[in-house]
């Protein structure tokens, strides 16, 4: 696993940007695996200054997501399909089309064969990822085991406490969600984490430790032999990572 320390999330946008402007470049055709949360909105912006300042086309880039919370339409301000309009899409110049969110309404079980389906078909290029303060990836919570594909997870309450500064209270965030399931996030070809924040249990978890551990999704990431951590100086030097 590559580790990048950054001074701060400015450069953290940075180097992020720099990793999948090199893929866009060189396979301008590819599919990313795409993510929401605050982690990847810096470097989301940087691609669209890029895009519309330095020519970085996404004309014919697709995108797959990791996951959409159950029962907000993609229309709800707090949809990770509107998220994805609002932070990317409707600032670089790719086919709306050519991107995939899944379904957070209607008959789940349909979705999530359709979600499954999309993601048997599709090779992504890169996946990025934040992390839960609980270390969970996408919306794959800790538990006993992992699952391989696509499903329905039932949020824990630390998520659903760290998601609510986004609604009006905590009773409006919802208590399920959509997500690819581990399996088809360590079948990407390359992992990029950018851990924004303040995670030091799950940053610790993941870099000081040697266990992979399925109560910290995030630590099946040393498991991938192409997977980038983007950290901040201050919370690589809070968890001992460097001095
Ligand atoms: C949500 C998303 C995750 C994301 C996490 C961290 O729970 N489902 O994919 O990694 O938030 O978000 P943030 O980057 O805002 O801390």
């Amino acid at each position: 696993m590559r580790v990048l320390v950054v001074k701060d999330a400015a450069e953290a946008a940075k180097v992020s940007a720099d990793i999948i402007e090199k893929i866009v470049r060189e396979e301008p055709e590819c599919t990313l695996g795409l993510a929401t949360g605050s982690s990847p909105v810096g470097m989301y912006q940087e691609l669209a200054r890029r895009c519309a300042d330095e020519g970085l086309d996404f004309s014919k880039i697709h995108s797959v997501n990791l996951d959409e919370y159950v029962g907000l339409e993609p229309t709800h301000d707090q949809s990770y399909r509107y998220f994805m309009n609002d932070n990317l899409f409707d600032h670089i110049n790719i086919d709306k089309a050519n991107t995939y969110v899944a379904k957070g309404t209607g008959d789940i079980e349909e979705n999530l064969k359709e979600f499954n389906a999309v993601l048997d078909k599709t090779d992504i290029r890169i996946q990025v990822l934040g992390v839960g303060p609980d270390g969970h990836l996408g919306f794959n919570e800790p538990g006993a085991f992992m699952r391989d594909g696509a499903h329905m997870e039932i949020l824990d309450d630390s998520t659903i406490e760290a998601n609510k500064r986004f609604f009006a209270s905590k009773e409006d965030v919802p208590t399920k969600a959509v997500t690819m399931g581990m399996g088809n996030i360590m079948r990407a070809q390359a992992l990029l984490m950018i851990i924004g924040g303040h995670k030091p249990e799950a940053a610790s978890r993941l870099l000081m430790e040697d266990k992979i551990d399925p109560m910290c999704p995030a630590t099946f990431m040393r498991m991938h032999r192409d997977a980038t951590v983007v950290i901040e100086e201050a919370l690589a030097k809070e968890i001992g990572y460097i001095k």
